[in-house]
């Protein structure tokens, strides 16, 4: 039987370390298994968060291996390579494919039924490999797409606008990458068009604003993997969002990879788009509105995708 109390944690590194932590103090799961291919790791992350737990809320952090999977409501997926300085996302692309060809087919195996949720990057590409791997419905193989990259502009903005990032509905779309889009022509801020709330904020040069702070975004993981090495709390915590989600069947609205079926002119490519998420996992797409430019960008975003997905040997 289905347990949404229990995840499964692929991957120990800083990614899923840091999402564990996240996790267990937010009180979703009764247990979390974590697994790496270094089993030392595993335990010695697991240790020390469990011993997080009496400051928080009861439940169990431990080592495990694949026959956890058997009846986890969510496995995460974070095992991988991650970006060097100068690396882009895609450049992990042949080395990360190989590890899921080892990881996957060990999850398929154990009879999942639950959502499977990838991190690891390039995300768009190793979720449409998860896929196609797994064999398991495509709304059940969610990536946790530019999720992330919607945090930081929000982030962004905020500190822009002097107002909570939650007021702010704005999304980045596409690659969760180089190519990524940040949609300002439907951004709002409940319900105000983002260039009224910014002109009532004392900001007029909206062009200017809007390039600097998608560049922003686009290039925030660069930024902070040159100085210390690696992003990983801010991936944490759309980590922890993305699960609760589903484990609460709440139908928020997330961009999450999924995979385009004609949408947009867009067919036969993961990427992120904004999903109704809940237990089933991705209930459906919403189209947002996209202005010319917008759709021009996620167009070409879908076929640098497309091209690097055709090239692999899956
Ligand atoms: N999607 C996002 O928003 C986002 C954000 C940050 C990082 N990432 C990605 O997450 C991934 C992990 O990054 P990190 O900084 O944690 O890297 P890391 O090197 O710290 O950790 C990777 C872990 O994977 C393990 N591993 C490797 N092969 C394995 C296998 N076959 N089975 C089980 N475990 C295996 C390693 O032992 C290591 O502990 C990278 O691909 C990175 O680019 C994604």
């Amino acid at each position: 039987m289905i347990n949404f109390r229990k995840a499964v944690m692929v991957g120990c590194g800083f990614v899923g370390s840091a999402s564990v932590f996240a996790l267990m103090q937010s009180g979703l799961f009764s247990e979390i298994a974590m697994i790496d291919a270094d089993m030392d790791k595993a335990e010695g992350e697991a240790m020390d968060i469990s011993h997080g737990i009496p400051f928080a809320k009861q439940m169990r952090v431990y080592a495990g291996n694949y026959d956890d999977v058997r009846d986890a409501g969510i496995v995460i997926v974070t095992a991988g390579a991650n970006q060097k300085p100068d690396e882009t996302r895609l450049d992990l692309v042949h080395k990360n494919v190989g590890i899921f060809k080892s990881i996957i087919p060990e999850i398929a195996s154990r009879d999942f039924k639950g959502i499977l949720l990838i991190v690891a990057n390039p995300v768009d590409i190793l979720t449409a490999v998860a896929q196609k791997l797994s064999g398991l419905p495509e709304n059940r193989v969610i990536g946790s797409g530019t999720v992330l990259d919607t945090g930081r502009l929000k982030t962004r903005l905020s500190a822009h606008l002097g107002v909570d990032s939650r007021s702010i509905h704005a999304f980045i779309i596409g690659e969760h990458g180089d190519s990524e889009i940040a949609v300002f022509s439907s951004a709002n801020v409940s319900g105000i068009p983002l260039n009224d709330f910014c002109e009532m904020r004392g900001h007029y040069s909206h062009d200017e604003a809007e390039k600097n702070i998608a560049e922003e975004v686009k290039n925030a993981a660069y930024e902070i993997i040159q100085r210390k090495r690696a992003t990983y709390f801010g991936v944490a915590m759309a980590v922890k969002r993305i699960c609760e989600c589903i484990v609460r069947d709440e139908k928020s609205i997330l961009p999450v990879s999924a995979m385009m079926h004609g949408e947009l002119g867009i067919d036969g490519v993961v990427l992120s788009m904004p999903c109704i998420v809940g237990s089933e996992g991705i209930e459906t797409q919403v189209p947002i509105k996209l202005d010319e430019d917008e759709l021009k960008r996620l167009r070409d975003s879908a076929g640098i995708l497309k091209g690097i997905i055709e090239e692999l040997d899956i």
